[in-house]
């Protein structure tokens, strides 16, 4: 529940220099100019600015009104919440996005046409803004928990690319949350290390729990244009009960990653887990707390209420992340314990949360969720029909590429029974099969691992296909061995995709 921002405790802004800077948050809004790229904080739903946008959101509505044009262009780190993308998409105040969202609004401006969109892995954001090629920031927007008297600043929920906005805009805005964790101060770690290539060292991590920056922001503060005031709780969209499919997946993978330990290629600990983001993801996390794999550790970019659930009940020693992404209630006891998890979870920017380097070094076993696969385990993470976008690539490219091993899920059907996740070719392909080795639907899971393409379409038709679309993929299968042009990866390109135009066409892909 929000409170006023009068009763936000003054001793969060510990440095008097920001607090001559407190203003409401119309006054910092006034300061966001038509045509500014804006950096903000913001990852899955946890610590985005609340206050300003949604105060710029009436300006710029006011502004149409009047019959003047006003957009700005928006990064954050990943998608964000109402007040933010939901506010601005609905004041059609955003004329670029990037590197990711999920807002059901901008989302639809996106599909339209009318919003520009960047969908970038997620690793790669920050160093993207320090090469230029993004052009410049004007705005840092960025939610804190708190400012020490030494003028740095304790992160709120989420690190994202808050460091890299905050050192490279001109102008930087504090929102100041009241109702995020004191407690979370100590459990950030905020590498300063990187660099641009002649220049770039290793990254020093060696194992989940290294910690090898510092817990807060460095913050210029003759940039600090305002600073505002908040009370008001992150998004935290509750999750829903695993259903059947959720639970046979996680069932599917549980055997899987028990085989492995069972023939000596995974320690009885597992390698650091990666989880993707969604509900499946959450559902497979809660049954690694019913098995036998402990103690685990946690190399991943969010933080979902199983991950929390693992935390608790032991089997998880400790977790590294970017952000977390919690259910209201997850949320309340997280900030009711946050002393407890301080020292078990590790918040990072998420350039190293992601780092290819290290994701490779940690052997990271990573499970992230997809649209649809092929026969051959091509993976699309991000379109519909190929052009119509969900999210975006997030974090699953930085981590399947670099993954110990790369495990991609979904439900073996969409869309009730309309449209089968397993297809003769992807509609749009985020992950080439090089970079998938184990597809598991509800029916079972393929392990793709040392397969040549036909082998491995033999795998995936007998292992993933829902029973209403099997016996229509073995038989496109078998006409493709006979009269496909090629016969490495046969295919017959036509007939692929038009399992796609027919859900288009007639609202499902049977034949
Ligand atoms: N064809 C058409 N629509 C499909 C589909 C398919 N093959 N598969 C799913 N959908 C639709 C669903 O029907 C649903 O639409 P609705 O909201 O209108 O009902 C929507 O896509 C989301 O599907 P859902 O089953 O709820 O997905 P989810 O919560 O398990 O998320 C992804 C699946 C792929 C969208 C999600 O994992 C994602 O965005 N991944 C990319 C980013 C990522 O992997 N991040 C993690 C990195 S660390």
């Amino acid at each position: 529940m929000s409170r006023s921002a009068e009763s936000a405790s003054p001793s969060r802004i510990g440095h008097r220099g920001f607090a001559a800077k407190i203003m409401d948050a119309d006054a910092a809004a006034a300061l966001i100019r038509a045509g500014d790229t804006v950096g903000m904080s913001g990852f899955t739903g946890a610590g985005y600015p609340k206050a300003v946008p949604q105060a710029l959101a009436r300006r710029i509505e006011q502004i149409h009104a009047a019959g003047d044009p006003f957009a700005i262009r928006v990064w954050t780190g990943a998608s964000t919440g109402p007040e933010l993308d939901g506010a601005l998409a609905k004041a059609k105040g955003i004329d670029f996005r990037l590197p990711y969202n999920s807002d059901p609004y901008a989302r639809e401006q996106i599909n339209a046409g009318t919003m520009q969109y960047m969908d970038m892995h997620l690793s790669q954001v920050a160093p993207m803004a320090w090469q230029g090629f993004l052009g410049p920031l004007d705005v840092a927007l960025i939610e804190v928990s708190a400012i020490l008297p030494d003028g740095s600043a304790v992160p709120s929920s989420s690190v994202g690319n808050n460091k890299t906005w905050l050192d490279r805009a001109d102008r930087v805005i504090l929102e100041v949350n009241s109702w995020q964790s004191a407690a979370l101060e100590g459990m950030h770690d905020i590498y300063y290390g990187t660099a641009l290539p002649p220049h770039r060292v290793p990254i020093p991590l060696l194992a989940p729990r290294d910690r090898i920056g510092q817990p807060t922001f460095r913050i210029d503060p003759d940039k600090v244009v305002a600073v505002v005031q908040t009370d008001t709780p992150d998004r935290n969209a509750p999750f829903k009960a695993p259903d059947a499919a959720a639970h046979a997946i996680a069932g599917h993978l549980m055997e899987f990653l028990a085989h492995e330990v069972k023939l000596g290629r995974l320690p009885r600990s597992l390698l650091p887990i990666q989880s993707g983001v969604g509900n499946i993801a959450n559902a497979v996390l809660l049954g690694l707390n019913d098995s036998a794999f402990e103690p685990m550790t946690a190399y991943t970019e969010v933080l979902q209420d199983g991950m929390l659930e693992l935390l608790a009940s032991g089997k998880l020693s400790m977790a590294s992340a970017t952000a977390f992404s919690l259910s209201p209630e997850a949320a309340d006891l997280l900030n009711r314990d946050m002393a407890l998890y301080r020292d078990r979870i590790v918040l990072r920017p998420q350039e190293i949360s992601n780092h290819p380097e290290v994701v490779r070094r940690l052997g990271c076993l990573a499970m992230n969720g997809m649209i649809e696969a092929d026969i051959y385990g091509n993976v699309n993470s991000t379109h519909l029909m190929g052009s119509r976008i969900q999210n975006g690539i997030g974090g699953s490219g930085d981590f399947a590429r670099n993954a110990y091993i790369s495990m991609f899920m979904a439900p073996s059907t969409a869309k009730g029974g309309k449209i089968s996740t397993i297809v003769p070719q992807v509609s749009h392909v985020d992950h080439i099969n090089q970079d998938v080795q184990v597809i598991v639907t509800d029916q079972g899971l393929a392990d793709l691992r040392g397969l040549a393409p036909k082998q491995r379409a033999q795998a995936v038709i007998a292992n993933c296909v829902h029973p209403d679309y099997r016996d229509q993929l073995a038989d496109y299968y078998a006409r493709a061995l006979h009269d496909s042009y090629g016969k490495h990866t046969p295919t017959l390109l036509a007939e692929a995709l038009s399992w796609h135009q027919r859900f288009v066409e007639t609202g499902t892909m049977r034949a």
